[in-house]
């Protein structure tokens, strides 16, 4: 198994064990570059911890204008429809911090897939300074986990699952018969660490696959950080059918 697995007697103690995770992460990239580029995931798990992070307690924790929020996937429609990543994160975290609206670089779903893909992967290369060739290194990317062992939108069978160079690619996903903008693997293995946020008992077959030993089937396991920082929160539903306590 790649990475630090932390399993967590129930969903509020996993979304709060994320959210003091998220502000450690933001203060130390802070401290060090002075600024937390970080990358949103979709998802009902990820909404729980966005909510803890803009809470009262957590809010003054950070150092929001150093923060900027960018999304490891987005579904091809506008920011106010209700499967919008940016409409969730915006419902769950962006109302509730101070945030300055420039940090926020939404992937724009509303336009033509593949414009929306450049635009983003354009905006990146410019905030990091990025020559061709190289990749983000995002302070943290927060990343759920499917049923089908997809993660961010890098689905099983898709082309962008062998994408080298892009960044930031549109992808039509036949299984679920829609177009998405998604982090290829490159951009989210340089990252400096990965999260990911499970929870659920209908996630216990496809976490205990993907912790597994063995060469990887399912696109969550080719998610190998070079930084080795990769860690796993999940709670004690989804880890119903992986044996033993909690392992780091
Ligand atoms: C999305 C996410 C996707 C999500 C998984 C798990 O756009 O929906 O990027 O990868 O994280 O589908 O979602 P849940 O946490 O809701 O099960």
């Amino acid at each position: 198994m790649k990475g630090h697995l932390h399993i967590f007697e129930s969903l509020a103690d996993l979304q709060h064990a994320a959210a003091e995770k998220i502000v450690t992460c933001l203060a130390e990239d802070i401290l060090l570059r002075g600024a937390a580029p970080i990358a949103l995931s979709g998802g009902t798990t990820p909404r729980g911890v966005y909510e803890v992070l803009g809470s009262d307690t957590y809010r003054g924790r950070v150092e929001w204008k150093k923060v900027h929020l960018f999304w490891g996937d987005e579904r091809c429609v506008g920011p106010a429809m209700p499967e919008s990543n940016f409409r969730m994160a915006n419902e769950s975290l962006l109302r509730n911090i101070p945030i300055p609206p420039q940090n926020v670089h939404r992937i724009r779903g509303e336009i033509k897939p593949q414009d929306a893909a450049r635009e983003s992967e354009t905006d990146i290369r410019r905030f990091f300074g990025l020559k061709e060739g190289e990749f983000p290194r995002f302070t943290l990317v927060l990343l759920g986990l499917g049923e089908d062992g997809h993660t961010a939108s890098l689905f099983p069978g898709t082309e962008v699952l062998e994408e080298k160079k892009r960044i930031v690619a549109d992808v039509h996903v036949q299984a679920i018969a829609a177009t998405r903008i998604t982090l290829t693997l490159p951009a989210i293995n340089h990252a400096d660490t990965v999260i990911f946020l499970v929870s659920g008992r209908t996630k216990a077959g496809i976490l205990r696959e993907v912790l597994g030993e063995g060469e990887a089937r399912y696109p969550a396991q080719r998610i190998d950080p070079a930084s080795g920082r990769l860690f796993w929160l999940v709670d004690k539903e989804a880890a119903s059918h992986i044996a033993g306590t909690e392992r780091t």
